[in-house]
């Protein structure tokens, strides 16, 4: 497989940052995840050339954690908290079916332009504040439907006007 020489750059400067051994591997990959929103197969491959790290193991960590993917996702990575604390507030059910509605896509999915991608995670520390997401690196919490709409739209109005995204 052919690295591209974009891709190939990014990960030497990444590289150059973090280091050129095996403790580097979760922060390059973090790095390229976060400019990305996924980890792809050329990706991983330039990771194990210039780390020294098996391929195997490179993909081992980009599918251990949740916060890495090796699928294309959108720009904005939704998370919505699933855990007890969110899933039994009362407003939990309304936020699901608003964010489902808007998006036009179910959890797990990424909408047509590119722009959502719709997950569930497990409890993200703001259960006295329930129910909490988040987008990207931004925190959402005490959600409502009509909160949702709102949030949502600012991330489209962002979108549109392409502004710097922060990390997925
Ligand atoms: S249960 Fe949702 S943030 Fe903890």
């Amino acid at each position: 497989m052919d690295v591209p020489s974009h891709l190939q750059s990014e990960v030497k400067q990444l590289v150059s940052v973090h280091g050129r051994d095996r403790t580097a591997l979760l922060p390059v990959l973090r790095g390229l995840n976060k400019s990305h929103s996924y980890l792809s197969e050329a990706a991983m491959l330039c990771v194990s050339k210039e780390l020294g790290v098996p391929r195997a193991e490179v993909y081992g960590v980009a599918t251990f954690y949740s916060f890495f993917s090796v699928e294309p996702r959108g720009k904005y990575v939704i998370r919505l908290c699933r855990t007890i604390s969110c899933a039994m507030n009362g407003t939990y059910h309304p936020v699901v079916a608003a964010l489902i509605e808007e998006l036009g896509v179910a959890f797990g999915e990424t909408t047509a332009d590119g722009v959502f991608t719709l997950e569930q995670t497990a409890c993200i520390g703001l259960c006295d504040q329930a129910p909490a997401m988040l987008v990207n690196d931004d925190v959402h919490v005490k959600l409502t439907k009509e909160s949702v709409r709102a949030i949502l739209g600012e991330y489209r109005r962002k979108a549109a006007a392409g502004e710097k995204v922060k990390s997925a």
